[in-house]
């Protein structure tokens, strides 16, 4: 309930900080609201600012494309900026300061670093920006205003299914020995992703039919930093030498296609059979390893809509109107129930591929 409440009161908030600063707003373009009142958004070309991370995976380049595109062509200013490789959370702190600072009517965030940004959230909020979570939550502020976002509990349930399939596939009785990857610890997503897969995967350990070889079950001992490829390979390199000279490894929870390729490689590398392995993201190289037989599942978020849900967004406070929100309960930051809208994600195999990714004119072609 406290939740519950809490995201009342911030949605109220929220509808009277946008009355305020757009009664004081000088060259804000007059529209009227969802409701038919006389809401006013902002001018039709103003900045919207987007501070994406480093690109860790395809889909952060995709975004960054699509966000500058699609902006433009709704007649926005576009300020897409990434977050460098090594000094991240430095870089987007002060991005995101840039562009407050510029007058920046919405900030679009993807979070390098899910804890580190309050400061700067905070002035740019005081400064009159709506500021929109995307893809990854901002946690512990009280001046996010929405979160855009495939389903990240879903996708880790799907990946731990897809484990759970596959591995059923590879022989037919267990236990079955796996091993488990998780994403970098300051994303918010990794350890939703975590605890997706083993809301699946935990009562099948409890029962046996699952063992981790390594006995590496908590969050912390299976993170990857950075969500960098070398670090998994790492990983599965010291895992391989640990636990599997002899012993068999049926299988490999990775939270998503970049690690996943880096762990098949160490795999590989030892001459040994590649096990059931998942992913996440439907990035062409893995889409090509799954139609070849190797990895085993990918999930499909297509980047395409969480931008196009995210831009639907910004034309909306542009318009003066709440955007559309899904979910008012899921996802707490700690200090708010921030209103939410969800988008469903796809587990995709070799069998599902051609259907999943028929209307990609990038990845449709690699199923044939
Ligand atoms: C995204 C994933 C991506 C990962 C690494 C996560 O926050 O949701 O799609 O694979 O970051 O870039």
């Amino acid at each position: 309930m406290r939740n519950f409440f809490g995201k009342s009161v911030a949605v109220g908030a929220i509808a009277m900080l946008a009355l305020t600063a757009c009664g004081s707003g000088r060259d804000d373009e007059t529209k009227p609201g969802s409701n038919g009142g006389s809401e006013k958004g902002f001018a039709a070309n103003s900045l919207i600012g987007v501070a994406l991370p480093a690109k860790t995976s395809e889909n952060w380049v995709l975004a960054g494309d699509l966000f500058t595109n699609g902006l433009k062509e709704a007649g926005f200013t576009a300020d897409v900026q990434y977050a460098g490789a090594s000094t991240t959370v430095a870089d987007q702190q002060a991005q995101i300061t840039a562009m407050t600072t510029k007058g920046a009517k919405v900030i679009v965030v993807g979070a390098t670093d899910a804890a580190q940004l309050s400061t700067q959230i905070a002035a740019a909020h005081k400064a009159g920006a709506k500021v929109i979570a995307y893809d990854r939550l901002i946690l512990n502020t009280p001046d996010l205003d929405y979160y855009v976002a495939f389903d990240n509990f879903k996708v880790g349930q799907l990946q731990g299914q897809a484990l759970l399939d596959g591995l059923k596939k590879k022989k037919a009785k267990g236990p079955w020995t796996i091993e488990l990857f998780s994403g970098s610890p300051d994303d918010n997503n990794a350890g939703v992703f975590f605890k997706g897969a083993m809301d699946v995967l935990q009562p099948e350990i409890d029962k046996k039919n699952i063992v981790v070889g390594s006995g590496q079950t908590d969050v912390k001992q299976t993170a990857i930093q950075g969500w960098k490829a070398e670090g998994a390979q790492a990983r599965m390199d010291q895992l391989l030498t640990s636990t599997y000279g002899s012993k068999e490894l049926d299988g490999v929870l990775s939270p998503n296609d970049t690690l996943a390729r880096a762990i098949i490689q160490s795999i590989k590398s030892r001459n040994k059979p590649v096990p059931v392995v998942t992913g996440q993201d439907s990035e062409v190289e893995s889409v090509k390893s799954i139609m070849a037989g190797e990895q085993y599942m990918t999930i499909n978020k297509d980047t395409r809509n969480l931008v196009k849900e995210t831009i639907n967004m910004v034309k909306a406070l542009q318009a003066g109107n709440e955007p559309q929100i899904n979910d008012t309960k899921s996802y707490n930051n700690g200090t708010k129930v921030v209103p939410t809208y969800l988008l469903p994600p796809v587990a995709v195999t070799k069998d599902n591929a051609a259907e999943a990714y028929a209307n990609d004119p990038k990845l449709a072609p690699l199923t044939k």
